[in-house]
C-alpha cells in the first residue's frame, strides 16, 4: 500500500507538522514531527476515491446521513469485532473530545470527580477541568515493564460518592495496552456497584496486534450507565474531517445526548465526512490490515534498533495504537531536562511523558504511524545525541 512513501505534509496546514506549532511545543521548528497522534499515510484508496467522486460532483447543500452510512458502520463492528453494535444506539458529535464534553456535563456536576487513568492522554485532563470537574487519579501500575490497572486504587476512587464517572481509554494511550476481557469486567463490575458513569474513549480499537484482542466496552458492560466513543479519525487517517460516533444504550441518557447537541445545534452533516465514513467502514478493511503489519514491523524495526545500540532508551512494547512508549529512565534526566534533550539536542518532537501526568515522567511517546525511514532517522538523530552527551 505504499507505507514506505514519503508524503510531504507541509503544503497544508499540518498541526503536526507546522513549524509554529513546533516552535510554541518544541521550541525547534525542525524537530522531526512525531507527537500528534494522526499519521502521515495516505488514506485507504476506497476514501479517497470516494472523496473526489463527491467533490465531482459539484454540489455540497445539506445532507442527513442515509441508511447505507449506518450498515456500513454497523456491518463494520459485527465483522472486525464480533459486536452487534445496534445502529438505534448511535449518535453523531463533531469529535471524541466534544462527546466526552457533554457527557461528563451530562452525567456530573461541577466540582463531582472524573476518574482517569494516568499516565493517559492529556486532553482527559483538560476537558474535566474546563468542565469544571475534578481530576481523579487511578494511575496505572508499571509492574516488570508491563502497566496494569490498580483495582484496589480503583475500588477506593470509585467508592467515594464525591466521583461519579471514569474516562476509560480502551487501548490505552499512550501505554498501549489492549485491556482484556477479564480487566474489563471488573471495571465494569466495580464501578456498576457504586454507580460510576463510564466513558469508554475507544478510538484506538482498530489497532490491536495479534494475539491481543480489543473487547469493546459496551459488548461486556450493561449497566445503563455506560457510554462509548468511537470514531473512524485515527484508524482511516481521517481525524480532520472532525467526526466522531458515540454509542450510548440507555435511551434516556441517549435522548439527553440528542436534545444537547441539538440545543447547541452541533449535529449537522459534513457531506465529506459521511462520504469518507462510510467507504472507510466498509471497504477499508483489507487497507487496515497491510497498516497494521507495516506497524507491526516498525515496533520490531524500533525494539531491534534499541536493543543492538543499548543508549539507555527500550520500548515498552504495544499492545495496539500506533504510538511507541519509550521508556528514557536510563539516562537518567529529570523530565524538564528530557523533553529539553529530546527537542534541542536529538532533534526529535516526540510528546514527554509528564504531559499524561507526572506517572509518565521518564517516558515519551512516538507516533509511528509514519514511512519506517522516519523512524530509522529519528533513532539515528536520539542515538548521536546520547553518545554526544557522554551518557
Ligand atoms: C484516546 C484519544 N481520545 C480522543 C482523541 C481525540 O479525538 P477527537 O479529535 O475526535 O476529539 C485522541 C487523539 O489523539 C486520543 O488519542
Amino acid at each position: 500500500m505504499g507505507f514506505d512513501k514519503y508524503i510531504d505534509r507541509g503544503v497544508y496546514p499540518t498541526l503536526k507538522w507546522s513549524k509554529s506549532f513546533l516552535t510554541e511545543y518544541f521550541g525547534n521548528p525542525d524537530a522531526i514531527p512525531m507527537s500528534v497522534a494522526d499519521m502521515d499515510f495516505e488514506a485507504p484508496p476506497a476514501v479517497i476515491e470516494k472523496l473526489k467522486k463527491r467533490a465531482a460532483h459539484g454540489i455540497y447543500g445539506y445532507e442527513y446521513r442515509p441508511d447505507s452510512y449506518f450498515d456500513a458502520i454497523v456491518g463494520w463492528y459485527r465483522n472486525r469485532h464480533n459486536w452487534n453494535l445496534e445502529r438505534e444506539h448511535i449518535e453523531s458529535s463533531p469529535s471524541i473530545l466534544s462527546a466526552i464534553a457533554i457527557l461528563i456535563n451530562q452525567h456530573s456536576d461541577e466540582g463531582d470527580g472524573v476518574i482517569i487513568q494516568p499516565p493517559v492522554f492529556f486532553e482527559f485532563r483538560m476537558v474535566i477541568r474546563d468542565n469544571r470537574r475534578k481530576v481523579v487519579k487511578n494511575p496505572l501500575k508499571f509492574v516488570d515493564g508491563h502497566y496494569e490497572i490498580d483495582f484496589e486504587d480503583l475500588e477506593r476512587k470509585a467508592a467515594d460518592p464525591k466521583n461519579k464517572m471514569l474516562v476509560l481509554c480502551s487501548p490505552h494511550n499512550p501505554v498501549g495496552r489492549v485491556w482484556t476481557q477479564g480487566e474489563l469486567e471488573q471495571v465494569a463490575e466495580i464501578c456498576a456497584r457504586h454507580d460510576v458513569f463510564v466513558i469508554a474513549d475507544e478510538i484506538h480499537g482498530d489497532f490491536v496486534f495479534p494475539p491481543h484482542q480489543f473487547a469493546p466496552y459496551l459488548s461486556i458492560a450493561n449497566n445503563g450507565n455506560e457510554a462509548a466513543c468511537l470514531s473512524p479519525a485515527k484508524t482511516f487517517n481521517i481525524a480532520g474531517m472532525v467526526d466522531a460516533l458515540t454509542i450510548i444504550p440507555n435511551e434516556q441518557h441517549r435522548q439527553q445526548f440528542r436534545e444537547f447537541t441539538q440545543r447547541y445545534q452541533i449535529n449537522k452533516v459534513n457531506v465529506f465526512a459521511s462520504a469518507a465514513i462510510e467507504a472507510a467502514h466498509r471497504e477499508g478493511g483489507a487497507w487496515l490490515d497491510e497498516l497494521l503489519v507495516y506497524l507491526q514491523g516498525n515496533i520490531a524495526f524500533i525494539k531491534a534498533y534499541l536493543q543492538q545500540r543499548n543508549i539507555g532508551v527500550s520500548l515498552i512494547e504495544p499492545e495496539g495504537t500506533f504510538l511507541a512508549w519509550l521508556d528514557f529512565n536510563g539516562l537518567g534526566m529529570d523530565a524538564k531536562t528530557l523533553a529539553k534533550f529530546l527537542a534541542q539536542e536529538a532533534q526529535i518532537a516526540i510528546a514527554p511523558g509528564h504531559w499524561f501526568g507526572r506517572e509518565g515522567a521518564g517516558f515519551a511517546r512516538m507516533t509511528i504511524g509514519c514511512p519506517r525511514a522516519t523512524i530509522q532517522r529519528a533513532l539515528d538523530n536520539l542515538t548521536a545525541a546520547v553518545q554526544k552527551s557522554g551518557r
